[in-house]
């Protein structure tokens, strides 16, 4: 029987991408997104024995209920976005940073420990971080402070759920959706 991977995230960027080349490998994928319409966009362009349900990471009861849908699974990959906080150390705004951990931060978290008592006790989970936490460029500490924070609870947690695999994914630069958003002063 084939393995399932749940993909938080998966109906955009690097998310849909992932979700596109895990089912085309045989995996059966379970993607989320904040509506069914993204949803089934997404999987449409999906293949195989592919699902998905919504859910709103920052919502705890829409984690529970993603999870209640999804039942039991090998592999958990966060690579969803939030709503992140760009701009100088000097100017940057508690209420902002707040709202970057409350989405991003705190609703990786949330989905990791939901996902927990219905993950495969050898499986993995996989968290998309960012090449900010690591590269120190001017403009991203807020960005640098949330993706380093779920690294740093990630090496962790490694020790302490083993052996559940938790890895840190910190890619460079893709060309998805997130650009639009950050250029026109919201971003991800
Ligand atoms: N693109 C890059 O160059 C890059 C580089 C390094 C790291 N990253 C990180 O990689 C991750 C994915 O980036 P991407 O560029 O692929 O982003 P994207 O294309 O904007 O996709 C974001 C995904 O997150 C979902 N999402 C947004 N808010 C959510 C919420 N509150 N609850 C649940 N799901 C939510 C979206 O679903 P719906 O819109 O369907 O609700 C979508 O599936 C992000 O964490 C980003 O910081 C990106």
């Amino acid at each position: 029987m084939s393995e399932t991977v749940v993909v938080i995230g998966g109906t955009s960027g690097m998310g849909l991408a992932t979700a596109q080349v895990l089912s085309s490998e045989g995996y059966r994928v379970i993607i989320s997104g904040r509506s069914q319409d993204t949803i089934n966009k997404a999987l449409s362009q999906v293949a195989g024995d592919s699902t998905g349900f919504p859910l709103d990471f920052t919502d705890a009861a829409s984690v529970a209920s993603f999870f209640e849908q999804v039942g039991s699974l090998d592999h958990l990959a966060l690579v969803g976005s939030g709503k992140a906080v760009w701009g100088n150390f000097r100017d940057l705004k508690l209420e902002d940073l707040k709202v970057a951990f409350d989405q991003k931060f705190y609703g990786f978290l949330l989905c990791t420990q939901a996902a927990l008592s219905k993950l495969r006790a050898d499986g993995s989970i996989t968290f998309v971080i960012g090449g900010a936490s690591r590269s120190a460029i001017p403009g991203t500490t807020g960005v640098a402070a949330v993706n380093g924070a779920i690294q740093a609870m990630a090496f962790t947690m490694a020790k302490e759920l083993a052996p559940l695999r938790v890895n840190i994914l910190s890619p460079g630069l893709f060309d998805t959706p997130v650009y639009d958003r950050a250029y026109q002063g919201s971003s991800c």
